[in-house]
């Protein structure tokens, strides 16, 4: 059985006023049947580690372990203030930070040294997918960016078409199946879990999470609001 999960990426939003809908997600995640984890900003993992039980995660972590990195946060200190989780290679990352696979495959290894579960991030642009270059670019990612050693405790893998995050976009369901299926291949566990990000909604998600190679969601804009959160995580129970 492959773990099923509704992660949350909260990207650069949210303060401590916000704490409440991380409270309000950690209620209904509770005694939900899926996983519910939440990547938040680096300064609110702390103080919502405090407060509630969720599992919660960063949103990218340095390769190094310590050291002088002026600005950069180690996986050993995302861990230490109460991370079980990061994002790795996230698109948003890749293009305004200019990390390439080696970078990412560098920074899963070092997330995996400190305990943390990687969510590792692949997806091709819209140009990309226009030129009908999914595949290869998928199994580019995979190759350069995973590392040897992956398995179902120390790795999740999110395919999140670029073109389709933030925009309202998705591709076709039978496009997101191809496209998970493809991913399934190229895994070195079958037991990896592959979430599909880019524009989940609650009126997309029933379609999306009933494909049998979709076993969760990263979702951005819609886990910043737990009345758009929460009917997503549903859709998720109910399409096990
Ligand atoms: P949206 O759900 O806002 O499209 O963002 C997806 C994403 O980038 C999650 O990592």
């Amino acid at each position: 059985m492959r773990r099923r999960i509704a992660a949350g990426n909260w990207k650069m939003n949210g303060m401590v006023a916000d704490l409440a809908i991380v409270g309000e997600i950690s209620a209904a995640a509770k005694a939900a049947s899926c996983e519910v984890v939440l990547c938040l900003p680096a300064t609110l993992i702390r103080a919502a580690n405090n407060l509630v039980a969720l599992p919660l995660g960063g949103q990218d972590c340095a390769a190094q372990e310590k050291g002088a990195f002026t600005g950069d946060i180690s996986a050993p200190m995302l861990r230490d203030a109460g991370a079980g989780f990061v994002i790795l290679g996230h698109s948003e990352r890749r293009a305004l930070h200019g990390e390439s696979d080696a970078i990412v495959a560098a920074k899963v290894q070092a997330a995996w040294a400190a305990g943390l579960c990687a969510i590792l991030c692949i997806g091709e642009t819209e140009a990309q997918y226009r030129a009908g270059e999914t595949l290869d670019v998928l199994a580019a990612q995979i190759a350069g960016s995973l590392p040897e050693g992956a398995n179902a405790r120390n790795t999740v893998i999110a395919y999140e078409p670029v073109w389709a995050i933030g925009t309202g976009l998705t591709p076709t369901v039978d496009e997101i199946a191809r496209t998970h299926a493809f991913i399934r291949a190229r895994l070195p566990d079958a037991g990896l879990s592959i979430l599909y990000g880019g524009s989940v909604s609650p009126a997309n998600a029933a379609q999306i999470f009933a494909l049998a190679d979709v076993d969760g969601g990263l979702v951005g804009g819609a886990s910043l609001k737990s009345d758009s959160f929460i009917p997503i995580i549903h859709e998720l129970e109910a399409s096990a």
